[in-house]
């Protein structure tokens, strides 16, 4: 690529300070794609929250032989899928580039290989159809994507999740609770400060010698299993804050299973996993404990207590969230499991949100690897 022809981009000309709402929307249909880690998605969301179309490729038989996520081979296989993806994603929809109001790209943070296929391919559209572009932060869409759907667990249905809420964000990437006060309005409760919870079901499952993604694997062993059989630490659980560790769980494991190599038989490995995950679920119900004493969340009064990102789909972590809601008379959500790992529609969700604020791109911007949540 002639190096004058690459786009500079500056994601200060985001309008991150314009909260407006835009009047006069009243019908708005998004095109969402995503490409930031080992998922090749799009679809057609509108704004009466009705997902028109949602098509998903999952890299992870390309990767799963290598244990985890292979970067350059991610995005190669993002090239190679997106436009047949997105044609897809327009022909289930009934709909073609040209209705659509507003396109809508992850932007960050990911893996930049991919995350620069879906974004320029969302530029392109945009630009050659002078469309409105939003940048998505992929984020953001996993915290967003709850009010895509109306709450169901003790929640009435079509109770909406509104602002300001309590979220419990956990996917692949990141560990996070989040005061969400509006769109692009995060503060930031309490991180992990190494592995996310993503990260470790996945590192738990390759020591067991399960296959990856670990997260799904390891929760159907655990099913089976006797969570009171292993005890593993729960760090920073006797401490004030919020935040999370999850590597003193892994290297407990890595040792214990050092002492008592392979083979396991299938009683020790659901036994393990169950134990494995019952301290994950710890871990999250004692720092949302913490969090709920938080005077920014005493404050804020939040109604729901939501729970997204990859790991949302596991049910032991559900459950006991759903619990914890109750024990504060908050209302639990969650994202129905189609919508908790990546896909298109959480990011085309973020963009008519985005929308409606009129938080576009007004300028060439440059997507970002890393980008915080309350970067925005
Ligand atoms: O949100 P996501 O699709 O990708 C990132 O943005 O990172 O999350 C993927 C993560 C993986 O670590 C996977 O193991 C985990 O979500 N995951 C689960 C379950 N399903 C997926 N973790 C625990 N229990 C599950 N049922
Ligand atoms: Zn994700």
């Amino acid at each position: 690529m002639n190096s004058e022809k690459i786009i500079r981009i500056d994601m200060g000309n985001l309008k991150s300070s314009d909260h407006r709402v835009i009047e006069n929307k009243p019908h708005v249909l998004c095109l969402g794609i995503e490409s930031s880690c080992d998922e090749t998605a799009a679809a057609i969301v509108d704004s009466n929250r009705n997902i028109l179309s949602h098509i998903v490729y999952s890299q992870i038989p390309e990767h799963q032989k290598y244990g985890g996520v292979v970067p350059e081979l991610a995005a190669r296989a993002h090239i190679l899928a997106i436009d047949t993806v997105i044609k897809q994603t327009l022909k289930s929809a009934g709909v073609t580039l040209k209705d659509m109001d507003v396109i809508a790209a992850t932007a960050g943070p990911g893996l930049i290989g991919g995350v620069l296929v879906g974004w320029m391919t969302a530029v392109g559209i945009a630009q050659s159809l002078d469309k409105p572009l939003v940048a998505v932060n992929h984020l953001e869409a996993h915290a967003l994507v709850p009010r895509l759907h109306a709450a169901t667990a003790n929640g009435a249905d079509g109770d909406f999740v509104t602002f300001p809420y309590l979220l419990m964000l956990a996917s692949g990437g990141h560990c996070q609770i989040l005061l969400v006060r509006g769109v692009g309005r995060y503060d930031l409760i309490g991180q992990t400060l190494d592995d996310s919870a993503g990260e470790a079901f996945d590192k738990i499952a390759k020591m067991l010698g399960l296959e990856y993604p670990g997260g799904p694997v390891v929760d159907e062993r655990a099913r089976c299993g006797n969570p009171n059989r292993f005890v593993f630490p729960r760090p920073l659980c006797d401490k004030a804050g919020c935040d999370f560790s999850f590597s003193g769980i892994k290297t407990a494991a890595r040792t214990f299973l050092d002492k008592y190599p392979a083979p396991h038989d299938d009683g020790f490995v659901n036994d393990f996993c169950a134990s494995f995950q019952r301290t994950v679920v710890d871990c999250i119900v004692n720092r949302l404990d913490h969090a709920m004493q938080d005077k920014r969340v005493i404050l804020a009064k939040p109604k729901h207590l939501v729970v997204a990102g990859g790991v949302a789909k596991n049910s032991a972590i559900r459950a006991a969230m759903e619990m914890l809601a109750q024990k504060y008379k908050m209302l639990f959500a969650a994202p129905p499991l189609n919508l908790c790992t990546d896909n298109g529609a959480m990011i085309a969700w973020a963009g008519i949100e985005n929308f409606m604020c009129n938080r576009i791109v007004t300028a060439p911007i440059a997507p970002r690897p890393r980008w915080p949540l309350t970067e925005l």
